[in-house]
């Protein structure tokens, strides 16, 4: 592996994978393909711009000719898919972008994939392909009960990269992993939204009873599990990514008002996510049987991530200022509050 296409590199994980290579692999060349959709943002690769191995290509993954020429430019012989749509809410505002996107984008680069005979193709995935889980994890060999319309879309991708590795033989590996959390997060994503709320001093919109869990892991741990992965995986086969513990969203909600200083009286219960997944939880046994272990406790990942949002403003300020981000909040949360 040495020149590596790494498709969704300007969004969150992408760009922090990109900042994870660049600082551990020396001799990789690393092209960024990514359509700059509103969650894609080149202030999120500011510090590599100037990097020689690193390179730029505005695309879209659902654009086979454009996908075929930055493989036939670049000699690409790794693809690293972190393309997507991938906010659960806008999926239930506009199911079609994501299909398009995390089913047939997926398409589109697992037959370049194959045309050009890469030596791996690498799929993020997530831990939403499994649906809720009440009780116990979920392991790699279990059924895929998606429940909304972006874990839908990804289980597509999911078992288009397999039919393409059965198929075609093409080296495809896949990781699922937990929410992330870290720099360079769009602050539609329930911990940027409310770390930058309440700096603000603004209402934390916490759906229903708050009580749902989810495993948060910081962006950086995800990386090295992906390179763990795309280094020692075998071709063919599904590694969970997570910490194995999970938080309750009202509890992570308290914490970060703890670190900022901020009253718990900012929380404002509204409506629910319709479907919402009460709690996903994976059993990690698998990639930790390749070393991996996440660095960082939930405690001191949210800490870190408190301490970016207060130190990067000018990052986020942009965003939350603008017309796209406006009006998203107001189709979001407008009149949803329960007293
Ligand atoms: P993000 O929304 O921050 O970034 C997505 C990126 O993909 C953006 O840069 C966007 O411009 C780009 N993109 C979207 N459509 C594209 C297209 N058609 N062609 C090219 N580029 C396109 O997403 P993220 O949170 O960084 O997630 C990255 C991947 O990880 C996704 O596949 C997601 O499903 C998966 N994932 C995310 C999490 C999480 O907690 N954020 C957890 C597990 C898995
Ligand atoms: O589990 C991995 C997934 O995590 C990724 O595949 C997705 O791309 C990513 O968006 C994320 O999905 P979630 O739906 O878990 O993340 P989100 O940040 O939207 O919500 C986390 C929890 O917080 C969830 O239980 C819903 C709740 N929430 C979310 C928002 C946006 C609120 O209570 N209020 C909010 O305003």
């Amino acid at each position: 592996m040495k020149n590596l296409l790494i498709t969704g590199g300007a969004g969150f994980i992408g760009s922090n994978f990109v900042h994870h290579i660049l600082e551990t692999h020396p001799d990789y060349q690393v092209v960024v393909f990514d359509k700059l959709t509103y969650a894609g943002n080149l202030d999120n690769l500011k510090d590599v711009t100037r990097d020689p191995r690193y390179t730029f290509v505005q695309g879209d993954i659902c654009d086979a000719e454009a996908v075929e020429q930055v493989m036939r430019e670049h000699q690409i012989d790794t693809i690293v898919n972190f393309a997507a749509d991938t906010h659960v809410d806008r999926s239930l505002m506009e199911p079609g972008t994501f299909i398009q996107t995390d089913v047939y984008g997926t398409y589109v680069l697992l037959e370049a994939a194959k045309k050009f005979g890469v030596e791996r193709y690498h799929q993020i995935s997530t831990d939403e392909v499994y649906g809720e889980v009440m009780e116990g994890r979920s392991s790699e060999e279990d059924r895929l009960h998606t429940r909304s319309p972006y874990s839908a879309s990804k289980a597509g991708g999911d078992l288009m990269c397999l039919a393409y590795f059965t198929s075609f033989g093409v080296p495809v590996t896949i990781t699922r992993g937990s929410n992330n959390i870290g720099p360079y997060q769009y602050p539609e994503k329930v911990v940027p939204l409310f770390i930058t709320n309440a700096i603000d001093d603004i209402p934390l919109p916490l759906y229903g009873d708050g009580t749902q869990m989810r495993d948060y892991q910081y962006v950086r741990d995800h990386c090295e599990g992906i390179d763990a992965v795309l280094h020692q995986g075998q071709p063919g086969e599904i590694y969970n990514l997570g910490t194995g513990v999970e938080t309750r969203n009202i509890d992570m909600a308290r914490l970060i008002l703890k670190l900022l200083g901020k009253p718990e009286s900012l929380i404002q219960p509204i409506t629910d996510r319709p479907g919402h997944d009460r709690r996903y939880a994976l059993d990690c046994r698998k990639i930790q049987s390749l070393g991996w272990r996440s660095r960082h406790s939930f405690e001191e990942a949210l800490e870190k991530t408190v301490r970016w949002y207060v130190d990067n403003q000018w990052w986020w300020r942009k965003i939350k200022s603008g017309a796209h981000y406006e009006e998203y909040y107001e189709r979001q949360y407008a009149g949803r509050e329960i007293d």
